[in-house]
Order: structure tokens, then sequence, then C-alpha cells
């Protein structure tokens, strides 16, 4: 399948076709990145800039390599070092790095909506790296493509998502495609951070951590957003942990098959314990790895690729 689109902005739009494509392609990159030449020429000439005006660790970098893989010059924008501190627009340092020749936008911001703003004022590609508490679309992207390359399945699969999803775009972005895919989801944490709303994005919400894990494949935990919460929404972290934290004790009352996800970065002790997120359930720095071919998939779609052309 070849997609049609200039910009990756969001899961919500996405149909299920499209997403099988993005996750058939990473399939073939990945096993391009376990061969010795790991470089193939698809971006060759092309110049992809990353524009984090957040921080980030893995999807920054994930970004930068996958864009490196695929043979494309890359630019790494530094908000703080940059004239966005004296003042300038996003709209205006976005088109100043078009009139550079970016072919491709990377976006990370705090603003939801900013890439689809910079999507529309822009010729060149817009990826949205997460944008505020809205969307994460290539976390959403390789969440799915572990728990498929894990379970050999989505459809009908029970993924239960745990903690702070009101200020989650990780969250968002994991029951659109996940729905889309036919999984089940679960979204369990204090009454404050998961309204009962989300039951209409096709959810089942609970409050019941024991009911929520109970008989779920997977349980992807999300760290507390600090950053975006505008006031305090649960008594103590120590509540927090001792009602929706897994502990190993914890674990033992989920299936003995189930798969432990997080997203990162980790809050060690609070949403998961160490022995859990480093123990065997636990397929975090597989996520990590994925990330890298569902985003070199990305770019080679929205490039205008083919998936049987991965290869060459
Ligand atoms: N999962 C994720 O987005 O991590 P970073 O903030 O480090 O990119």
């Amino acid at each position: 399948m070849r997609w049609t689109r200039k910009d990756l902005l969001d899961l919500q739009s996405l149909s299920a076709d499209e997403i099988l494509a993005v996750l058939d392609t990473a399939r073939e990159f990945k096993a391009v990145g376990e061969r010795t030449i790991k470089k193939v020429p698809a971006l060759r000439g092309k110049t992809v800039v990353n524009l984090f005006v957040e921080p980030s660790t893995r999807t920054r970098i994930s970004f930068e390599l996958a864009a490196q893989r695929l043979s494309a010059d890359v630019i790494n924008f530094t908000a703080e070092a940059s004239s966005l501190r004296k003042g300038e627009t996003l709209k205006d340092t976005a088109r100043n790095l078009e009139a550079l020749n970016a072919d491709f936008i990377i976006i990370r911001h705090s603003a939801a909506g900013a890439p689809h703003f910079l999507a529309r004022v822009l010729g060149a590609h817009v990826v949205n790296a997460g944008d505020g508490a809205h969307e994460h679309p290539t976390q959403g992207l390789l969440d799915v493509f572990t728990m498929r390359e894990k379970k050999g399945r989505v459809a009908g699969l029970k993924v239960t998502v745990v903690g702070d999803i009101l200020y989650s775009r990780v969250a968002r972005s994991n029951v659109w495609a996940l729905r889309r895919l036919g999984a089940e989801v679960t979204l369990c944490g204090p009454p404050t951070l998961v309204p009962p709303a989300f039951q209409r994005m096709g959810c089942r919400v609970t409050t019941d951590l024991r009911l929520a894990i109970a008989d779920a494949d997977v349980i992807n935990l999300l760290r507390i957003q600090h950053e975006r919460q505008r006031k305090t929404m649960f008594p103590s972290l120590g509540e927090y942990t001792s009602l929706f934290g897994i502990s190993r004790a914890r674990l033992r009352e989920a299936r003995p098959d189930v798969l432990i996800m997080h997203p990162g970065p980790i809050n060690r002790g609070v949403e998961v314990d160490s022995d859990v997120a480093d123990g065997g359930h636990s397929v975090i720095l597989e996520q990590v790895t994925n990330g890298l071919a569902v985003r070199m998939a990305v770019l080679y779609l929205i490039n205008g690729g083919e998936s049987s052309g991965v290869a060459n």
C-alpha cells in the first residue's frame, strides 16, 4: 500500500489499512536494522529537521537515527539556543527552516495542535512527535507494533492502560490505534485522571486496578505528567503507588504471559517497581528498539515509499 498523506499528525484520522501499512513496513525496516549495513538510500538528498520545543530523549534520538538510516541529512534544532527565545514565532521559525530546504519537520511542542498548524502553513512534511496532551502518534504505532510482534495479533487483545490518562498523549494515540485494529482497551487510574468521558472512545473505564489487570494481555503503564497538571489530582504519590503502582506482588494477580509496557521516562517506584520494569514480563527497551523501525517506516511512507521497496 502507498500512503497518500503529506503529514502524520495523529492516529485518530488513520484507517486500519494505513496503520497496518506502517506496521508491515516497520517490520521490514527492523530486519534491515539487523543487517551488517543498516542504511538504505530511500531519503538520500532529503533534509529532516527535528524541531523539539519540549524535552525528549527517546523520540528525538530515534527520529534522528531513523533519518540517518534512510540516508537523509538531519538537523537538530535546539529551542533554548534558538531565536524562539528572542520572540520569533513558531510559524516564522518553521518557514525559515523550510526556506533552508527542510523536507521534513518533526515537531514536539507543549501546545496541542501545533503540528496541525504547521502542516497547514508549510509545504514540507510535518510529523507530530508529541503535542501537549493531544497525541503522540509514533509512540502509539511503536506500542501497537510491539504488541503485535509479541502476541502475534492486535485484534481481540485485552490492553489495560494505567495512570494519568487525562494528560497523556500516549494514552490517546494508543486508544485510537488499538480500537481501530480491534483490541479491547481498559483505562485505569484515579477518578480525577480517568474521567468517564473516555468511554466515548470505546474504552472500559475503571478505578479498580485488580479488575483492570486480571485478564489483561498487555499492561501499559504511564507516568504522572506533573508538567501538564494545573492542580493536584490525587492526595500523594505514596497513595497513588499503593493503589495504582505495579509491584511484583501486584503482577502475580495478572496473567502469567502478560506484557509490561511503558513509553518512558519511568518514575521507578511510583507507577512501576524496578524489579517489574527490569523483569521478564517487561518489553520496555524493546519498545525503544521498535520505535526506530516505526519512525523509519513513517518517514519512508510519507515520502511516497512502498513496503516492497524497503530493503533496497
Ligand atoms: N516516550 C517518549 O516520548 O519519550 P521521550 O519524551 O524521551 O521522547
